[in-house]
């Protein structure tokens, strides 16, 4: 069914205090649910609960049965009530047979529960809407051999042993929170503990749960937790409120992780790390996403959302804070060069797609088809803007003005907004915007410079062009940062605020023509077109003050050649030269030792999938050839230099630290050129086998996997050798093959879906194997036959009944074809009408099927 943002209306019955009772058994557990309900609306509506796969056992009023009541498409209807009443629901559930790992399911041995947005409903009859927000007193039940654990929300308030080897816990959180943010976890773990002393000398005593014989994995996520307690207590003022701070790790999640008050329950992706075993992109990962589900405490939970239209409230500015952590913690222009490749290679696709929504959505049809990059990382760009525009402080003052009006509630985007507002006294009506219009703004630069004047006028345009579900657009206020270039280096720098269709801004005093620099640092989540040529685009590269600058002047440099050599349709500058490419990477590789990170990522060519969206139309095979060719190019003339910056690099024992991060970033993007080169395939074996750390590893292996296919093969059986027990670092192996430019590229996935450690069940693994497939192997997806087309839409057929979500996530390749020939979007369409044409389809992947044939 779809939901309208427009039809919100403010809840006919509240529920403010909750008593969940809960029996675990693996088909058969009980929940008792009783509640204190009270009537707000003045007429005698019943009351609507929601439910999905439960077995109703009993309702009782008052304690008395009640008798008056429906069961119809997943609502329980109570008619004929009092004004205020206890009400007492019994149900039985299953949580061993539930494999969309929404509501309450087992993960392995373990017992866990994921219920944002809508998973409540699937452990009992609830008013399940984040405005209502109750405080609950849980107990848990269960096996004391199997379930030494019993943990729920808040403090413990009793426990006991019961019959039959049995025991409980109840649980107390004197926190109101909708019940999207309950947990239940149940099982037996390792247990890490620590503490914490608040800002305002309480002490938190930190847990973390992971799986048994996995403790040595578990102290980066305990640190991490600790660096981000700290961060938001110095950064923002807020400490954290309960005696006590839980985190479990379960292989089986839909998503990251999940913010549950007092009790986050993570993907174990995203808290098991070791050197052996984990990469510093997996480090960096697990400190991002500990600070994040922690900062929720307070932009989540403590002020919550009203509706699930606002899901950006608490997303995109949660993202946000985790974003400015993490480049506090490390290096903020690597952090960038990274937030705005997942804005270019995602959510701009998003944005072209059928799926195209503001970040504040205005209809949905199923809510877990809306966390989004759009909702997530285009939201947490508009909060950036706004922390521009009102520099550190006006934002903080924002920011405390926020939780002085809502701490305890449940609010919208705009009371957000209006927050800010007040606190500044700075009109942001054109602003808020942002939060209703879809689509990515095409900024459009001129200049015009007068000698004799000694003036340069800057003319700025933008244009939204119309997306899948608004045509009318209308221009945006977007902050852009900018700096003017001369011989001796930077004339001006300051933001312009463009707020028109068209806008002139004059500088004077300008003693020669200046080369742009314009959107610095990603100022705005917009594309630029500067009609400047190649040789300002070198300038650029070579002098601009600001780092981020650099790269994405190279970056464009790039870009316009391949699309050029790969003749895209698109608007493209006439290119530099290859021997102009590999002087700029020569003379950045002579700077290479001074700034390993800067020159590391000025090296990367833009992604395939980077490039795909900056045309209007790409030949697949043309763009993937093209980019290849010109590796091989550089690495075949710029071998020596590659050689001498790899060498100059200093061995050294492991560590997650900034210098050596860099540094073997550096040395992996090096060895991405080196191992194309048949000379260097020992040594590139080498790199891999004296490796002291799975970052190195897999740079080998990634190296090989472009460079060379014997060295690959070689590799790859030994890697699989050395962690065929470790399902979660196996997938890196399943992902490398499954992203393998390989001829046989089928079924070889076929005999992967075979290995002992693959399973349909777990959306690690499928997201490891078919996700890599689909997102990321161009060529094999994208085959000329459609084989690749049907392929992935064979298993989202037999996914779809295990798991609706991971299903519809992963059906998002085949639904953003825009860019493509005419003959491959023939062959989509016939997939997504098999789709479309099972039965029983999902909601989930209902929505984003239909959206992509344009019938809804
Ligand atoms: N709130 C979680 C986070 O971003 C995400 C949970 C989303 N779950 C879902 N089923 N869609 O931290
Ligand atoms: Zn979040």
């Amino acid at each position: 069914a779809i939901k309208r943002r427009s039809d919100y209306q403010s809840p006919a019955y509240v529920i403010q205090h909750v008593e969940l009772d809960i029996d675990l058994y693996p088909h058969e557990t009980r929940v008792i649910c009783t509640t204190q309900v009270e009537r707000k609306s003045a007429d005698q509506q019943p009351l609507v609960l929601d439910g999905v796969d439960l077995q109703l056992l009993s309702v009782r009023v008052n304690g008395a049965d009640w008798t008056n009541y429906v069961e119809k498409e997943q609502t329980l209807v109570v008619d004929g009530l009092p004004d205020a009443f206890t009400l007492t629901i019994e149900t039985q559930i299953d949580p061993a047979n539930n494999s969309s790992l929404e509501g309450l399911y087992k993960s392995g041995d373990a017992y866990c529960t994921q219920c944002e947005a809508e998973g409540f409903r699937k452990i009992t009859y609830f008013l399940d809407r984040p405005d209502i927000m109750a405080e609950y007193r849980v107990t848990v039940r269960g096996n004391k051999s199997a379930y030494p654990y019993l943990l729920s929300n808040g403090n413990v308030v009793a426990k006991g042993e019961l019959d039959d080897g049995r025991h409980f816990v109840t649980w107390h959180d004197p926190f109101p929170k909708p019940c999207y943010l309950f947990a239940l976890v149940a099982g037996d773990f390792d247990l890490l503990s620590d503490n914490f002393v608040t800002a305002s000398g309480r002490e938190v005593a930190l847990e973390l749960y992971v799986d048994k014989g996995k403790r040595e994995r578990g102290y980066h996520a305990l640190d991490s937790l600790k660096r981000a307690m700290a961060w938001d207590e110095q950064t923002f003022g807020l400490e954290y409120d309960l005696d006590i701070y839980m985190i479990v790790a379960v292989d089986f999640f839909n998503m990251g992780a999940m913010e549950n008050k007092g009790l986050n329950v993570f993907n174990s992706k995203y808290v098991l790390a070791d050197g052996q075993s984990a990469t510093d992109d997996d480090y960096f990962h697990i400190e991002s996403v500990i600070a994040h589900e922690y900062f929720h405490n307070w932009t989540g939970n403590r002020v919550t959302c009203r509706d699930w239209f606002q899901l950006s409230l608490k997303e995109g500015l949660t993202v946000f804070r985790d974003q400015q952590f993490s480049a506090d913690m490390a290096s903020p222009l690597v952090n960038r060069i990274n937030q705005v490749n997942v804005m270019r290679e995602h959510q701009f696709a998003e944005d072209a797609g059928p799926m195209s929504h503001p970040i504040r959505p205005d209809v949905v049809m199923e809510m877990n088809n809306f966390y989004t990059v759009t909702v997530y990382d285009k939201g947490a760009e508009v909060i950036r803007m706004l922390h521009t525009l009102l520099g550190v402080q006006g934002f903080r003052r924002g920011m405390d003005l926020y939780f002085e009006r809502h701490d305890g509630q449940a609010v919208t985007c705009d009371d957000f907004v209006q927050a800010m507002q007040d606190a500044n006294q700075h009109d942001l009506t054109l602003f808020k915007r942002w939060y209703s219009q879809s689509g990515t703004p095409v900024v459009r630069a001129s200049g015009e410079y007068d000698q004799q004047a000694r003036q340069f006028k800057l003319t700025l345009t933008q244009h939204t062009p119309a997306t899948a579900d608004q045509a009318e657009k209308q221009p945006l206020m977007i902050p852009v940062n900018t700096e003017l270039l001369g011989n001796q280096g930077t004339m001006v720098q300051t933001v312009l605020s463009l707020t028109q269709a068209q806008q002139t801004f004059v500088f004077d005093n300008i003693d020669q023509a200046p080369v742009m620099s314009l959107l610095g640092n990603f100022s705005a989540p917009v594309r630029l077109y500067d009609g400047q040529n190649s040789s300002a685009r070198q300038h650029i590269v070579m002098y601009a003050n600001d780092p981020f600058s650099r790269w994405d002047a190279m970056q464009t440099l790039y870009g316009d050649y391949l699309h050029c050599q790969a003749g895209s349709a698109g608007e493209f500058a006439e290119p530099i030269s290859t021997a102009g490419i590999v002087e700029l990477q020569r003379s950045l590789l002579n700077q290479a030792m001074d700034s390993p990170a800067l020159v590391a990522e000025m090296l990367c060519l833009p992604s395939f999938e980077t490039l795909v969206q900056q045309a209007e139309q790409i030949d697949v095979d043309a763009l993937f050839d093209a980019r290849n060719a010109l590796l091989n190019q550089l690495a075949e003339a710029l071998e020596q230099d590659m050689l001498a910056v790899v060498q100059q690099l200093p061995a050294q024992a492991y560590d997650y630290q900034q210098n050596q991060v860099e540094q073997r970033r550096l040395r992996n993007v090096l060895w991405l050129y080196l191992g194309r080169l048949d000379q260097h395939q020992a040594a590139l074996k080498s790199h891999y086998h004296d490796a002291d750390n799975m970052t190195d590893c897999l740079g080998a292996l990634r190296a090989a996997q472009e460079g060379n296919e014997q060295t690959f093969d070689q590799l790859m059986v030994a890697f699989e050798q050395r962690w065929q027990d470790d399902p979660l670092v196996l997938d890196k192996w399943f992902g490398l093959h499954a992203s393998a430019p390989r001829k046989d590229c089928l079924s070889r996935l076929d005999l992967l879906s075979g290995h002992k450690q693959f399973s349909l069940n777990n959306p690690n693994r499928v997201r490891a194997l078919l996700g890599s497939f689909a997102f990321y192997n161009p060529k094999g997806f994208h085959a000329k036959d459609g084989s690749g087309y049907r392929y992935l839409t064979d298993y989202l057929k037999r996914i779809d009944p295990i798991n609706p979500q991971v299903a519809a996530r992963l059906v998002t390749p085949l639904t953003q074809f825009r860019h493509l020939d005419s003959e491959r979007k023939s062959l989509i369409e016939t997939q997504l009408h098999r789709l479309l044409d099972t039965p029983n389809l999902s909601g989930d992947v209902f929505e984003k099927v239909s959206k992509a044939l344009g019938i809804q």
